[in-house]
């Protein structure tokens, strides 16, 4: 490694679980029927997996019935103020005390933007602050790598085999490694808050919120079961600093934080699932404050790579097809954050897998 400073499934067809989708709230519902017409067809593991998934959504349920788990404290909502913003009007939301709401409601939080007046809302799991937050009739299908990773059994798998399977194809180094070299990388802005953009069942973000080194951790994707995942998870460690993490479902493209307020921004294995890399970087750029830090994982196809005929083309296909970026070199990842005014990129390299660094301006 080197560091270097510059709606319905046919029977037996599971593919079909892969393909992009429109998932709204009755997703589990889709998940379930799937469950019905597939299992005579699924082996024990994946029949597993789904008995498994569907814990995760029904227990959470269950929590809504009696105390919501997420509720954002005084404490919380202290450390977030200035920083939780409309993703449409990019001003700071304020809390909104609504004493007409039904108990239920009354005990999660909502929080209102002072400029449009659009109210957003968590439920048990997670705040949802995408733009459509709320809307019942709109909906829109997202790119295949951002559908995919909306499915219950995606979110199930994920912490449990398929993350670890980019150590033996990418050589991504594993969560612990990452997450040492990360905290190398965010040395100017400990003690600061930290957004774990596109963070999935919160691999990073747990560990974030347990190593204490940061006053707030934002735990955000824009996976609706990815969130229930990852307060699944939280809610099975002990003694876990619950104070120090609120969970957000979030667009990349658009994302809820005021302008300037936020030290630390990391991403791992996202930047290539993102539907504009550099519309993202620049809403990273966006948000970070003078001196704030962008840390990144991805995978870049070169060496041998470089020699594959039309690899170029091809990745334009890949992207129309899938949503997915392929980056090339190094290089192309440096131009990516200077192009979005961020300076002094670094990196740290091992096969396919790359780190990257790089901060606001001073
Ligand atoms: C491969 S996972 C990375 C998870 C984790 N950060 C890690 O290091 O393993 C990619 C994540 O990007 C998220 N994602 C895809 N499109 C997104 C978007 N438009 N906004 C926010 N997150 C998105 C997916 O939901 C998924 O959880």
């Amino acid at each position: 490694m080197a560091t270097t400073s510059s709606s319905t499934v046919g029977m037996g067809n599971l593919s079909s679980l892969l393909l992009p989708s429109r998932l709204g709230s009755n997703s589990g519902d889709r998940f379930f029927h799937l469950k019905a017409t597939t299992s005579r067809f699924i082996p024990r593991t994946i029949k597993h997996a789904f008995a498994a998934a569907r814990s995760i959504r029904a227990s959470s349920t269950a929590l809504v019935e009696t105390k919501p788990d997420f509720v954002l404290d005084e404490k919380k909502l202290e450390n977030c103020k200035n920083t939780l913003a409309c993703p449409i009007c990019y001003v700071p939301l304020i809390y909104n005390a609504d004493s007409s709401l039904s108990a239920e409601s009354a005990m999660r939080p909502n929080l209102q933007c002072r400029n449009c007046r659009k109210v957003y809302s968590g439920n048990d799991t997670h705040l949802d602050l995408t733009i459509t937050s709320g809307s019942k009739g709109y909906g829109e299908v997202r790119p295949a790598s951002t559908e995919l990773f909306r499915f219950s059994l995606v979110s199930f798998l994920y912490e449990r085999g398929w993350r670890q399977s980019f150590s033996i194809w990418g050589g991504f180094p594993g969560p612990e490694k990452e997450f040492e070299i990360i905290k190398d990388y965010l040395n100017p802005v400990l003690g600061g808050n930290i957004v774990d953009a596109s963070c999935a069942s919160g691999m990073f973000s747990r560990l974030f919120a347990k190593s204490g080194l940061f006053s707030l951790v934002v735990a955000l994707d824009f996976s609706e079961t990815m969130l229930q995942q990852c307060s699944e998870f939280i809610k099975q460690e002990e003694n876990f600093p619950k104070e120090k993490i609120v969970l957000v479902r979030a667009d990349i493209s658009r994302l809820p934080f005021a302008s300037g307020s936020v030290d630390a921004v990391h991403a791992g294995a996202a930047l290539h699932c993102w539907p504009s890399p550099s519309v993202a970087v620049a809403e990273i750029s966006r948000v970070l404050r003078p001196g704030g830090m962008f840390v990144a994982t991805t995978y870049i196809l070169d060496g041998p790579f470089a020699f594959v005929p039309l690899l170029r083309p091809l990745r334009q296909n890949v992207a129309q097809f899938s949503g997915s970026h392929i980056f090339l070199s190094n290089r192309e990842l440096e131009d990516l954050c200077t192009a979005c005014g961020l300076v002094d990129f670094k990196f740290t390299r091992n096969r396919m897998f790359i780190m990257i660094s790089a901060m606001k301006p001073k």
